[in-house]
């Protein structure tokens, strides 16, 4: 009864702890390795480019890699009776990590009740004061873990991140049937990794195939938001924690175009 009461105080602190926030995002997909965290990172840091007060809340707790993209591995995160303090990354850019708290290169191997107890915590109790956006970088696929986590932010919105194969329709299919069951309002698809131009002939060469992602959103009939290609500058920038957006190429304007649909959806 009493770890009832606890938890059901720290969801209520959760919300109260969001209720200054105007739209919430959380990114998911079907399987693992697609790209929601680097479509996290650079969707929140284009937000904050353009002007937005923007969080991002890593809440993938056994792969954080957020701070690694962000270049802010190596910070600590302070906090007195009232909470934590995000990281100010950039202007108008904010961000935490369970990672930042947790020993580099530790696994986390806490299990059930207990890792649901220390997320929500940490969920509750980021001061992140207003916002204009919170993006939410949750774990990979559709089970338990993303569903516990996606349950505690109320109202939000989805982005599903997508692969072009064929085989990549069917988890696109289940991440989009996920965040309905959530009553998260689907703001559409994006297919990464979409087309590949040869640096040395200019020529486009479609190492995944491409169209998966369009054709998911129309069958599942959500928006298609646009195609990222495949751009080794996204590998090479995500491992200095460099967000891509800030280079001027094919990839970052396809992007920005994006960021743009997302922006106008939402009505902002
Ligand atoms: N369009 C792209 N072109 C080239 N590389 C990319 C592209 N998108 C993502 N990557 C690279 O692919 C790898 C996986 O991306 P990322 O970590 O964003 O995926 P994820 O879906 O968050 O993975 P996980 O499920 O493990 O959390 C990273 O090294 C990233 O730099
Ligand atoms: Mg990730």
């Amino acid at each position: 009864m009493e770890r009832f009461e606890r938890m059901k105080k720290l969801e209520e602190k959760i919300e109260e702890n969001l209720k200054h926030v105007k739209h919430k995002i959380a990114i998911l997909s079907g399987k693992g390795g697609v790209g929601k965290t680097t479509v996290a990172v650079n969707l929140a840091y284009a937000l904050a480019m353009k002007g937005y007060e923007t969080g991002l809340l890593d809440a993938d707790i056994h792969g954080p890699n957020v701070p690694k993209m962000l270049g802010i591995e190596h910070e600590g995160v302070y906090g007195d009776e009232e909470g934590m303090e995000p990281i100010k990354v950039a202007p108008h850019l904010k961000a935490i990590s369970l990672a930042l708290m947790l020993e580099k290169d530790a696994p986390v191997i806490w299990r059930g009740p207990l890792k649901m107890t220390a997320i929500k915590q940490f969920i509750g109790e980021v001061k992140w004061g207003n916002l204009d956006f919170l993006i939410v970088d949750l774990p990979p696929g559709t089970g338990d873990e993303p569903l516990s986590i996606a349950q505690l932010i109320k109202q939000s919105n989805a982005i599903v991140v997508t692969t072009p194969q064929d085989v990549a329709l069917l988890d696109s299919r289940r991440a989009v049937n996920f965040a309905r069951h959530l009553a998260m309002n689907v703001l559409g698809i994006i297919e990464n990794m979409s087309g590949f131009r040869c640096p040395h002939c200019g020529k486009e060469i479609n190492l995944f195939k491409v169209g998966g992602g369009e054709q998911a959103a129309r069958e599942m009939n959500v928006d298609f938001l646009g195609r990222i290609p495949i751009d080794e500058k996204i590998v090479v920038d995500g491992d200095i924690g460099k967000p891509f957006v800030t280079e001027q190429n094919e990839a970052s304007e396809a992007f920005m175009k994006i960021v743009e649909k997302v922006v106008k959806k939402l009505g902002m």
